[in-house]
């Protein structure tokens, strides 16, 4: 029995399935969602990885990526050894009969994105596969790879006959993966093998049929599940054109908040008026420091690549990078607006330091990138964050933080909010600042509570608003 503490009928693994997975980066974000979702569908599931670190944590059922409900569902699933870590490739891709491969695809500098480590899995594939296999990529790659891939397993194996590769893009949101993997916006499939197509039916038939797997209650499984079957193309493409989407959605709110604060609008109230509109909705209309993390801003920079690469000129998806980049340089102007001409000894408090709420995951965060601006002009800067804190020590070592709010608070000249864990909504400010000196609060996403400042005379910005 593994050490964590068991939640008694989470899990209600479904009968076994005569398939044999394989999910190599096992231990990422992704890999890990996806290797306990296919677990816990009655599949036989080895994750392999090549972080030993993780791999330790992930056999006592522990998680070094913070999905909420994840790590009881991952115990039960150890202890029914229906999911098992290594770090043994070629064994795993020997015992499978689909491999998903689950690797990181970082940007280059040139904002095209490394393949390096999808070439790398590759090339065991070629070496390892000895019956037919259906190779799975996950991992976000560019239009072209699925080719990529094939023509390096082609090199020894034949395709159709040993192997086929099928697009499988994932769309999960950190934070709420395990919620994206039981009851996902849809399924998404690309391959011109009807061969792969059915085992990829097979592999998703217990979702697509409503069987409820996991007992919790903030998952409703009963929903029906689109499933879409497409080619390799469009499938690879539909994944980088919802994140191209979503990053459009971030600029052009922060275009608007921009615009609604120089003609005395109230972006809280715009935003709720955008996102009753149906046509509309209200996600990813928050304002805020702009997107950064481990997505949103590196698939649409491999996008653009893409494009360029096909003669293509993507004159709004360079928009929407260049007003990301310009957000980032509003809010330090605001920081050096309220401190005057030199940040040099100024104390600075970051309230959010992950790329978002509710999640630990501290790459590519643009409240990093403050920091490191802040930092670069001298300021003196304390962070705090709900669950990112050993992340943010292990990335920037420098940086001062604390778990107490309160801590952070104490001394600061100005308090930046950057996003909008609940915590930040019921700060106390009472104490905030120097002893008879409140802090100037640059709320960047407007979740304070304007009336607890005003009690305490602290000054504030709310990016997008005058009042
Ligand atoms: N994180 C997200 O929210 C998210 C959502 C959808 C899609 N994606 C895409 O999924 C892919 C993985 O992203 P992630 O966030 O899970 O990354 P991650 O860095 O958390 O995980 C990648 C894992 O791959 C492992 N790895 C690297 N090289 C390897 C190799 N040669 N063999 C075996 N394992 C290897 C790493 O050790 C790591 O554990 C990326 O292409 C990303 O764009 C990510």
């Amino acid at each position: 029995m593994c050490k964590q503490q068991l939640i008694k009928e989470a899990l209600k693994p479904l009968a076994k399935s005569e398939i044999n997975i394989g999910v190599l980066g096992g231990a990422g974000y992704v890999g890990l969602v996806t290797g306990v979702g296919l677990a816990a569908l009655g599949h036989q599931v080895v994750s392999q990885d090549i972080d030993q670190n993780r791999l330790e944590m992930l056999r006592d059922a522990r998680s070094a990526v913070y999905e909420d409900g994840l790590e009881p569902i991952l115990c039960q699933l150890i202890d029914i050894d229906q999911i098992s870590f290594t770090d043994d490739q070629p064994g795993t891709i020997r015992s499978s009969d689909a491999i998903f491969i689950a690797v990181g695809t970082p940007s280059l500098a040139d904002g095209a994105a490394d393949l390096s480590a999808v070439i790398a899995v590759a090339e065991q594939l070629r070496d390892e596969i000895s019956k037919y296999t259906v190779v799975v990529v996950k991992s976000t790659v560019p239009v072209g790879t699925i080719d990529v891939v094939t023509d390096i397993l082609s090199q020894k194996l034949t395709p159709g006959e040993d192997f086929d590769v099928v697009s499988n893009p994932e769309f999960l949101r950190e934070g709420s993966g395990l919620i994206d993997f039981f009851a996902p916006s849809r399924i998404i499939v690309g391959s011109d093998s009807e061969r792969a197509m059915k085992v990829l039916r097979d592999i998703y038939e217990p979702l697509l049929e409503g069987h409820s797997v996991v007992n919790v209650p903030w998952i409703d499984a009963s929903r029906e599940i689109p499933y879409v079957e497409t080619d390799v193309t469009s499938a690879q493409l539909t994944k980088y054109a919802a994140n191209a989407y979503l990053a459009t959605r971030i600029s052009f709110i922060n275009e608007i908040a921009g615009i609604s604060e120089k003609v005395g609008g109230n972006i809280g109230d715009i935003v709720a008026g955008l996102g009753l509109d149906p046509r509309i909705g209200p996600g990813y209309l928050q304002p805020g420091i702009g997107f950064g993390g481990p997505c949103l801003d590196k698939d649409l920079r491999a996008l653009i690549t893409v494009a360029g690469e096909n003669s293509y000129d993507p004159v709004l998806l360079n928009g929407v990078l260049q007003r990301n980049e310009l957000q980032l340089r509003e809010v330090m102007n605001k920081i050096s607006g309220a401190l005057g001409s030199s940040l040099y000894q100024k104390r600075v408090a970051l309230l959010g330091l992950a790329f978002k709420e509710g999640t630990n995951d501290v790459r590519h965060s643009l409240s990093i990138r403050l920091y490191r601006a802040l930092r670069d002009q001298g300021a003196s800067v304390v962070g705090h964050d709900v669950l990112a804190l050993d992340e943010v020590k292990e990335l920037e070592p420098n940086l001062e933080v604390s778990s107490e709010v309160s801590d952070v608070l104490a001394g600061a000249e100005v308090v930046v909010v950057l996003n909008s864990e609940s915590v930040y909504t019921d700060i106390d400010w009472s104490s905030a600042g120097l002893p008879g000196q409140p802090p100037f609060v640059v709320d960047t996403r407007g979740v304070l509570d304007i009336a607890a400042l005003e009690a305490n005379e602290i000054p504030f910005y709310v990016l997008g608003s005058t009042a």
